[in-house]
């Protein structure tokens, strides 16, 4: 096996990493674009032509060992019904199972709610100074997800102080807390009390919907779902939908207030809101990286990847190389987008199914910004950024107005 000599050093759970992965990105691509990491044990992928084909080589790099660095490093077959853990052809039946709710036709029909909770939260802002993340963007993503779920109020803010520390990782380590393992069971049996509620009685809502399909099987029956494999749809989705927008949020602020041209482009010229979510996604999205298995040897580079390993792919990489846009690390609303794929929502079979929901609540968000602040300031020294697995942004962003 032939192995890279690069001497990059690359490690997914540093300080270093979680702070600016970008300068280690770039060297990964030019000097080690098979990165092996010895000291983790995982291949990893950061051109955008390797990631690219990756994403959508179901049949090399599989998604059934999970899509985390220890989901996949523990070898394990992660679940049966997860839709983001699933190989074709299960993954076709689970993601046409709620494939119907997230059209950009179902997703329209839900703007009245996902507008009317934004400004829910916009409204209790303080003009002259508030958190962008913390006050506003950490509140309506992770409710919206949970008032489509059929979670009572009550219980919706919950669902993101359970995936922070799911998802949480202290520098060093790749593994959940033992805190993170006491939420996912907390998390769950939540869920769970809800399905119960819902079997009782059903209401309008995705859990009573998810509670109501039929799925084909591998066996050519055709059943319903248990209790635990809804519970399991619950967590991805509400995962899914509460800690994406909330950091893609937190990063449209902090460019936009190191480049007031920009800001201003967009305040008097709201058309160009959907390609500035478009650039944030590409130039600093939340997803770093998901990881696949490789079911057979793979040659690249000159480096031999062998069956059985993990395999880190690294969309947000991939949308800064130069191989594939003009001057990556330039953040520009103005770009043209057709150079190549922006990767932020992934690619291929598992392209993120809440896309258009996702666009959706980013554009109405900073519709509402842009209309509060003529011009902000960012106070750097209260700036702090997650430190977690997969996603990266900030905690983080307090705002000063400035007119
Ligand atoms: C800016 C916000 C978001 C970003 C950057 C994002 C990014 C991604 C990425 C990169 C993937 C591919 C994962 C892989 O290949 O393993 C993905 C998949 C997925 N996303 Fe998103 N996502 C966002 C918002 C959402 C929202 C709001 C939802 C809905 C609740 C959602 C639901 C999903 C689901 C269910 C999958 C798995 C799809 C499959 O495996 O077929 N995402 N997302």
């Amino acid at each position: 096996m032939s192995v890279s000599t690069s001497t990059v050093a690359f490690d997914p759970f540093s300080a270093e990493f979680f702070n600016d992965p970008y300068p280690i990105y770039r060297r990964l691509r030019d000097e080690a674009p098979v990165f092996r990491s010895e000291d983790l044990n995982f291949y990893a992928l950061s051109r955008h032509e390797d990631v690219a084909a990756a994403f959508k080589d179901f049949e090399t790099y599989s998604s059934a060992r999970g899509v985390t660095l220890d989901q996949v490093s523990s070898g394990d077959v992660i679940s049966e019904t997860l839709v983001q853990f699933l190989d074709p052809p299960a993954h076709r039946r689970m993601r046409g199972l709620v494939n119907k709710v997230f059209t950009p036709r179902a997703v329209m029909s839900l703007e009245p709610m996902v507008r009317a909770t934004i400004e829910r939260y916009f409204s209790r802002l303080d003009p002259d100074s508030f958190d962008a993340v913390a006050d506003f963007s950490a509140y309506f993503p992770v409710e919206v997800i949970a008032t489509m779920l059929g979670l009572p109020e009550e219980d919706r803010q919950a669902v993101r102080h359970f995936q922070d520390l799911i998802l949480g990782r202290e520098a060093g380590s790749s593994g959940m807390s033992e805190a993170g393992k006491q939420a996912m069971a907390e998390h769950g049996l939540m869920y769970y009390n809800v399905v119960q509620q819902r079997r009782a009685e059903p209401h309008d809502d995705m859990i009573s919907a998810l509670i109501a399909a039929e799925v084909d099987r591998d066996d050519g029956t055709a059943t319903t779902l248990d209790d635990h494999e809804i519970v399991g749809f619950c967590i991805l989705l509400g995962g899914a939908g509460a800690e994406t927008v909330t950091k893609l949020m937190g990063s449209a602020m902090m460019l936009f207030s190191r480049d007031r041209d920009q800001w201003e482009q967009l305040r008097a010229d709201r058309s160009q809101i959907p390609a500035a979510v478009e650039e944030v996604l590409r130039f600093d999205g939340p997803v770093q990286y998901d990881c696949r298995y490789s079911l057979k040897e793979v040659e690249l580079h000159g480096v031999t990847i062998p069956a059985h390993q993990p395999v880190m792919l690294l969309p947000a990489s991939a949308n800064r190389d130069e191989r594939a846009f003009t001057d990556p690390d330039t953040f520009d609303i103005n770009r043209d987008r057709a150079q190549a794929q922006n990767l932020g929502f992934g690619y291929g079979i598992h392209s993120c199914l809440g896309a258009a929901l996702a666009r959706m609540e980013s554009k109405i968000a900073l519709d509402y910004l842009l209309d509060l602040l003529p011009w902000f300031e960012v106070d750097a020294d209260q700036v702090r950024r997650v430190a977690m697995t997969n996603v990266n942004g900030y905690a983080n962003v307090p705002i000063r107005a400035s007119r």
